[in-house]
């Protein structure tokens, strides 16, 4: 099979071929990317979370100590004294796991406080705690929207909110534009019992952050709710790390605040955050939630450290976005496109899959850890490199980071491509 101008979306459905014959089709595909030293999902690192660490390469099987520039562990707090040891005091006390499902037996103390620490951080009346963001997101909206209400989608949302609105009706409108919205919201003005506005606070993918003031003030006088999910914001922005609502001065206007634990909280978990029957509603309709063990204590206490270290330890944020500011001015100086990114988050845009995973191929050969971000993940005009810093990458780090860059920029021609007349700039 010759994959250059395939994607993932080939294998999505294929109409003659049953299960197997389709898994046995998709392993030529994987092959073909393989033998072109392009797949580079799945690396296996021997080492925790940090800005270098020792992966095992997938070709040739040596070990190569890469700068790491692919996971959402802002912060680092995956590693933190504070918030490893608290995790191995809840290890002790409670065991290796919750033992039930949180309504029948497995809500733990320690669960509670988790829960008592998020709603006071989220400035919420409530918290609930998934063991995932992904059954937190899907598992809400799912118990939430039925066949009478409709879901309106900044067309870039996760997909863990997209496929949380399988038993309701969805509008999606462009990304972060607002006249876009408004014009969706008259639309579904008189239409449906339950209006919800589901954005994230920061786009994994763009590293952009919703326009939340207008999209709160908006929904308001549409008499619509407002949903964000507060991933890749939680810990990063809001001058206290609050996230997108403390950035955008609206925090306890927001319905439904939603969130993951996993990055940079650094642990393992997803909540929501609302008003108090909203959540109780909750705890008895939200299947993800009901029919699922409860969080691993170790998880929980990490958890409260990891909140803890974030409100006492601002320094650990201002050397992020120190971090943050230095890339960005050296990247936009080498010329890229960074589409609209502003936060720890970078995409560099480049509109050729092939191109995409060559430089991928090209960085892994020089020991830098990036993901190619492909069709049908983003539209194939915006095919790109995404990149994440964390509060402890070093400028040094950076630096190799951006001389490789620069390289693969002169071999492959990645700047040279926004000035041809089909390659606009910023296609996000
Ligand atoms: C915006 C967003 N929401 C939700 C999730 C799901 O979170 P989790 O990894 O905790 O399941 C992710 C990530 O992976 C994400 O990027």
């Amino acid at each position: 099979m010759d994959t250059t101008n395939m994607s993932l979306a080939d294998f999505a459905h294929v109409a003659d071929r049953d299960i197997m014959q389709r898994a046995a089709l998709f392993r030529e595909y994987r092959e073909d990317f393989f033998n072109r030293r392009h797949l580079q999902y799945k690396r296996v690192a021997l080492d925790g979370s940090a800005p270098v660490r020792r992966v095992i390469d997938p070709y040739t099987g040596e070990i190569r100590e890469m700068i790491y520039l692919a996971g959402n562990d802002y912060l680092n707090l995956t590693q933190h004294p504070r918030v490893v040891a608290a995790g191995k005091e809840a290890l002790e006390k409670y065991g290796a796991g919750a033992g039930s499902v949180p309504l029948l037996g497995g809500t733990l103390d320690i669960h509670i406080e988790l829960e008592k620490k998020l709603a006071r951080f989220k400035c919420c009346q409530s918290v609930i705690i998934y063991t995932s963001g992904f059954g937190s997101n899907a598992g809400t909206l799912l118990a939430l929207l039925q066949k009478e209400d409709v879901a309106v989608l900044d067309m870039y949302v996760h997909a863990s909110i997209i496929d949380g609105c399988q038993n309701t009706n969805v509008k999606f409108f462009r990304h972060n534009d607002m006249d876009s919205l408004e014009k969706t919201l008259k639309r579904v003005k008189d239409s449906y019992r339950t209006k919800l506005v589901a954005v994230d606070g920061v786009y994994s993918m763009d590293g952009d952050i919703a326009k939340l003031d207008e999209i709160v003030e908006m929904a308001k006088h549409y008499g619509a709710y407002v949903m964000v999910d507060e991933a890749h914001a939680t810990g990063v922005i809001g001058k206290n790390g609050r996230g997108t609502p403390e950035h955008c001065n609206v925090e306890g206007k927001v319905d439904i605040v939603a969130g993951t634990l996993s990055k940079a909280l650094g642990g393992v978990g997803g909540f929501i955050a609302s008003n108090e029957d909203l959540v109780a509603l909750l705890h008895f309709y939200s299947r993800s939630y009901m029919f699922s063990t409860a969080m691993t204590p170790q998880a929980a206490g990490s958890l409260i450290a990891a909140l803890d270290v974030i409100e006492t330890e601002p320094d650990i944020r201002a050397r992020l976005w120190d971090n943050i500011n230095y890339f960005r001015e050296n990247l936009l100086a080498l010329g890229f496109d960074l589409g609209n990114a502003e936060t720890a988050i970078f995409p560099i845009i480049i509109g050729d899959g092939y191109k995409v995973r060559e430089v991928c191929r090209y960085l892994h050969e020089r020991n830098i850890y990036v993901n190619p971000v492909l069709f049908p993940a983003v539209p194939k005009r915006a095919t790109r490199i995404r990149m994440s810093l964390m509060a402890n990458h070093t400028k040094e780090q950076l630096d190799t980071v951006l001389n490789a860059l620069e390289d693969a920029d002169k071999l492959f021609g990645i700047t040279e491509r926004y000035k041809t007349k089909s390659v606009k700039k910023s296609l996000v």
